[in-house]
């Protein structure tokens, strides 16, 4: 469990630099996610007293949107495209077979963070669907025995 209290002052300097800022609150949670790798739950109170709202409005944004982490980010993340063209390729059976391989939702992380799995709605290779993007880079036209590969290159030595 990583000490939250200590990015507390990279916490204070975004809310200084940005707390005047009309509709300030996702701004900051950007800022110091950008900044910390994710939101610390320290730093929930003090978003909430600078910006004078409630922990319960501030919570409630954080989880609203699905791309605020509350942890630090899994050394890898899997996002496997669920639109259209992929879905009409197989994408729903791959995604069946991830939930099952590593026991996860569709927006879970392992409890090792080694692994995310993050839904995405087109990555742009829709002509060589069903596609995934893995550490920022693209894999298409994908197999569940290639989809299997991908996954235990990431399970097994961080190198995909
Ligand atoms: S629909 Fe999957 S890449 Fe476009």
């Amino acid at each position: 469990m990583p000490d939250d209290s200590l990015h507390l002052p990279f916490v204070h300097d975004v809310l200084e630099r940005e707390k005047a800022t009309p509709g300030a609150l996702l701004p900051v949670l950007h800022a110091i996610q950008d900044g910390v790798g994710y939101v610390p739950d320290a730093a929930v109170p003090e978003i909430a007293h600078a910006l004078n709202l409630s922990v319960a409005e501030v919570r409630g944004v954080i989880s609203f949107y699905h791309d605020f982490r509350t942890a630090p980010p899994a050394r890898h993340t899997l996002r496997l495209c669920r639109a259209e063209s992929c879905q009409s390729m197989g994408a729903e059976h791959l995604a069946a077979q991830l939930r099952e391989q590593l026991s996860l939702d569709d927006h879970g992380t392992s409890a090792d963070g080694q692994i995310a799995l993050r839904p995405v709605y087109c990555l742009g290779a829709c002509a060589c669907s069903p596609a995934l993007e893995l550490d920022g880079r693209v894999h298409a036209r994908l197999t569940p025995e290639r989809l299997r590969e991908l996954v235990n290159g990431c399970l097994e030595d961080g190198a995909c």
